[in-house]
């Protein structure tokens, strides 16, 4: 039997990673082996992972020592930052910059880079529709990412950039769920007015990039966007109340209340909202659902998502 390619993925234990390499596992003869990274192999998190049959090495984007050893012999690297963890586009281009140099010195045949548009393309900081955030910046956790496409393409790191979707699974960990108003209707909020909006169950990104190293060579230097669906706040509303059997309502609230929110990130969110509203159509068309079950043939709906996660939704 031929020798099974080593996928190196960085935020294993978590969503993205998780579901890359909960796809590697599920697919014994697929030719390729998972090197999960971790900064605590001790964690419960990363022993249910070894428990199932990944490599298991310590890690972390921040000590490049780290990175480099953990890349080491890869054939390929999945390679996604922590916006939410810290808060600063600047570490995460820093931790991007790592991440290509390490992959390039390690030889690696492919890499995905899980990024965003950097919005600024769209809406140049003098454009005062919306505000300027942490000085040069409009949608701070997509800028950096968007920003730090070059560090790939300046390493020469064969590369596919892997354009994701607003993850259904906000609507558990995120806050985003329907809450309970005044009049005890629920509603989802979201400054959306009536546009569609991209939306993913993140275990499928994972997947879609299972599918990504699978094509191989085809993909290289591709941007590649996926989605599940694409709903707008009223559709995503009627799929809520046709799952949780009572009626969910689409509140569109303005962006500016929306930046208002007061919660870490809320002005970040709001801009990212109207950004993805105001420029629907170029937003949308880089997310393919078609390319995305290409990936991954058995790519949730929305209906799919809700009907198998509707218990773990907080109804505040
Ligand atoms: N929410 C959305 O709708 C959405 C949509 C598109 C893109 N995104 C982007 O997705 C990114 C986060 O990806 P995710 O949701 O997969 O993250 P996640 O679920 O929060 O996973 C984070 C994992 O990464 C690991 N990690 C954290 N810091 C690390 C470090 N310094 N070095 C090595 N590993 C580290 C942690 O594992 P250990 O504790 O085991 O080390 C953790 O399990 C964000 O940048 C966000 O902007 C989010």
């Amino acid at each position: 039997m031929a020798e099974r390619k080593i996928i190196a993925v960085v935020g294993a234990t978590g969503a993205q990673g998780g579901g890359l390499v909960q796809a590697i596992l599920a697919d014994r003869d697929g030719g390729f082996t998972v090197r999960a990274l971790t900064r605590d192999p001790a964690s419960k998190g990363a022993r249910a992972l070894a428990d199932r049959g990944a490599e298991v090495v310590r890690a972390d984007v921040d000590d490049p020592a780290s990175l480099r050893d953990a890349f080491r012999g890869a054939h390929g690297v999945f390679c996604v930052t922590f916006f939410w963890a810290h808060l600063s586009p600047e570490k995460e281009m820093a931790e991007a910059s790592e991440m290509a140099e390490a992959a390039r010195d390690a030889g690696v045949r492919h890499a995905i880079w899980s990024t965003l548009e950097d919005t600024r393309k769209w809406v140049p900081l003098s454009d005062p529709r919306m505000p300027t955030l942490k000085g040069k910046y409009k949608v701070p956790h997509f800028d950096g990412k968007g920003e730090s496409d070059r560090f790939f393409a300046e390493a020469n790191v064969p590369t596919t950039y892997l354009l994701t979707s607003f993850y259904w699974d906000n609507f558990i960990h995120f806050g985003m769920g329907p809450k309970r108003g005044p009049d005890g209707k629920l509603a989802i909020a979201m400054p959306m007015g009536t546009a569609k909006l991209p939306g993913i169950a993140v275990e499928d990104i994972g997947a879609c990039a299972y599918g990504i190293f699978r094509k191989g060579g085809e993909l290289v230097g591709k941007r590649i966007g996926i989605a599940g669906e694409h709903l707008s706040g009223s559709e995503m509303a009627a799929a809520f109340t046709r799952a949780l059997g009572e009626e969910v309502r689409y509140q569109d609230v303005t962006p500016e209340a929306y930046r208002g929110l007061g919660f870490p990130g809320a002005d970040d969110l709001g801009n990212m909202f109207q950004f993805k509203r105001d420029f629907e159509q170029a937003f949308r068309a880089a997310r393919s659902v078609d390319v995305a079950r290409g990936l991954n043939p058995s790519i949730q709906t929305f209906d799919v998502w809700l009907a198998r996660n509707k218990a773990r939704i907080p109804l505040g």
